[in-house]
């Protein structure tokens, strides 16, 4: 079964194809940085303007990498949410349409679902159960995985996503939107100088809080002539605090789990920092940790393909609403 997969719930607009035996097919993305950038952020009414622009011209595209032609395609799997609305409903209207015209089934596809699969996409994937750290611009979560599906929430963040708190951390340093990946390349060049609070790890639970990381981050940087060596510094301690507070939740969400495995996923574990942290604690903890590749960490529509080819395949599918919901929990979706 080839499944289309379609994703434009942000800034990205990206279609795959994934072949429930042959693996992933084709994918593409177009990111829309350059758009947003002069924003500092971004604009959703710019951001839904956008994926109408680029959201055909890159389904043909996909085909034609794949060799296919329309009528190959046996399924349609778009991002419903959460999301911004507008955005959300380019992918969704198109979508819905395309299988209505070729009279195929379509599937709405949760976003952080089709991050928590993402590492299916990988050579050696991950087996079930296991416990899923999801960290994202708009979400951090930690959750008990028995099966797709089958998600239980272990802890989230009480304010500011992960990637939200670098993203907001950057635009303090004077980095330029996306603050992230940015922020992490100033790490770099940055010494230990700056101790920085590990929020909410010296109580029990697994929730997270990020909002105050970037107070401290502001004093920090008032106490300072504000050089370009004390930005360095200061994005170093600020790195190392999300990763080490990140790495002890998740040790702890394995101790009460009892699981062995752990899968993170989500832009934010695209951060080199963040994965050695967490692949030297999974070690000393006798658990293996599962990463999807870098391109596979921030939005794309391969994990969209994949999580939508799953649920078709077990029969489910959507009716012919046009399905959009910019918030879904995710402990709402059905099992498998
Ligand atoms: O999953 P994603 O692409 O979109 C959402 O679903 O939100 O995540 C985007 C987030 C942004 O906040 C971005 O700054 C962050 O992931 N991000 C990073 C890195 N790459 C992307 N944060 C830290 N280090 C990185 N290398
Ligand atoms: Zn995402």
């Amino acid at each position: 079964m080839f499944v289309l997969g379609i994703e434009t719930s942000c800034d990205e607009t990206a279609v795959a194809v994934y072949h429930a035996n042959r693996g992933l097919i084709a994918h593409t993305l177009f990111s829309q940085v350059a758009t947003h950038a002069e924003y500092g952020g971004v604009v959703p009414e710019l951001a839904s303007r956008d994926h109408i622009r680029k959201l055909v011209p890159l389904l043909k595209t996909v085909l034609v990498d794949a060799s296919l032609q329309f009528g190959d395609i046996q399924g349609i799997a778009y991002t419903a949410g959460p999301g911004l609305m507008g955005s959300l409903l380019v992918g969704a209207a198109t979508a819905r349409s395309l299988a209505w015209t070729w009279q195929i089934p379509a599937i709405a596809v949760h976003h952080m679902e089709g991050h928590l699969l993402a590492p299916m996409l990988e050579e050696v994937p991950p087996p079930f159960p296991f416990v899923a750290l999801l960290i994202s611009g708009g979400h951090t979560m930690l959750i008990e995985v028995q099966g797709i599906g089958n998600y239980r929430l272990l802890g989230e963040s009480l304010d500011d996503a992960a990637g939200e708190a670098f993203d907001k951390t950057a635009k303090m340093l004077g980095l330029d939107y996306p603050g992230g990946p940015r922020l992490a390349e100033l790490a770099n060049q940055g010494r230990p100088r700056f101790k920085f609070p590990r929020p909410m790890t010296d109580r029990p639970g697994l929730d997270f809080s990020f909002s105050g990381l970037k107070t401290f981050a502001l004093n920090a940087l008032h106490e300072t002539e504000q050089s370009p060596q004390d930005k360095a510094d200061i994005a170093f301690a600020f790195q190392q605090a999300v990763a080490e507070t990140l790495t002890i939740k998740c040790r702890r969400a394995l101790q009460l789990s009892g699981l062995k495995t752990l899968v993170v996923a989500g832009g934010v574990s695209a951060n080199r920092e963040i994965r050695w942290q967490l692949s030297e604690m999974a070690d000393s903890a006798k658990a293996k940790v599962y990463f999807p590749r870098p391109d596979f960490c921030t939005d794309n529509g391969a994990m969209i393909a994949y999580a939508g080819a799953q649920r078709l395949m077990a029969g489910q599918t959507q009716n012919l609403e046009i399905f959009a919901r910019p918030r879904w929990p995710m402990e709402q979706l059905p099992q498998l």
